[in-house]
């Protein structure tokens, strides 16, 4: 009887601790990367942390520095936005950027799959980029959602 109650008491308290958290996420600050911001971070400089955006979502890449450090082979993808690179598997200068315009249905799948199964899995979230957050005019972006937010989804934002 008594262990039945502690173990209600545990369930009680995880349900509000949760709560709480997500309170907490939901106040957490964003950091928002104009373009020239991003681009310090692109691995030029030893001991700097390396940073890239997918979907305008920045990335501390700097555990994968053997993939992302200078001469390193996907150097070219960081300290910027490469939605479009990764969408393609692509290195072309050309696709170096955040447009996702005339991207194929598979290009985008693979891009989700990406995004999701390797940089949200490996590499934390440090902020956002300022296109994703703010309007053209420099308004804030109301459809704004951090990605650690619940019922986010990634359509939205393309
Ligand atoms: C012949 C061509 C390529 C080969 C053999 C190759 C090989 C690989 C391998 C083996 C990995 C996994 C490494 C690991 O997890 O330990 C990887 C990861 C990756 N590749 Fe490639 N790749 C090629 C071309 C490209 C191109 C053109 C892109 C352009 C965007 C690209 C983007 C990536 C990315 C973003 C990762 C994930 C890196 C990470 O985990 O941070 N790859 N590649």
């Amino acid at each position: 009887m008594f262990y039945a109650h502690i173990v209600v008491l545990y369930g009680l308290l995880s349900i509000c601790s949760t709560n709480e958290s997500k309170i907490k996420n939901a106040q957490r600050p964003v950091r928002l990367f104009t373009q020239e911001e991003l681009q310090r971070y692109d691995g030029t400089e030893d001991g700097q942390p390396i940073y890239m955006a997918i979907k305008g979502v920045v990335f501390d890449v700097t555990t994968g520095k053997e993939f992302y450090r200078k001469g390193a082979p996907y150097n070219a993808l960081v300290g910027k936005d490469s939605t479009r690179a990764v969408a393609k598997m692509s290195l072309e200068p050309a696709d170096l950027t955040h447009d996702t315009t005339g991207l194929t249905e598979s290009q985008l799948q693979s891009l989700e799959e990406i995004f999701k199964g390797t940089y949200k899995a490996k590499y934390p979230i440090v902020g956002y980029t300022s296109r994703r957050v703010l309007n053209e005019d420099g308004s804030p972006n109301i459809d704004f959602k951090p990605e650690d937010q619940p019922n986010f989804t990634i359509k939205d934002e393309l």
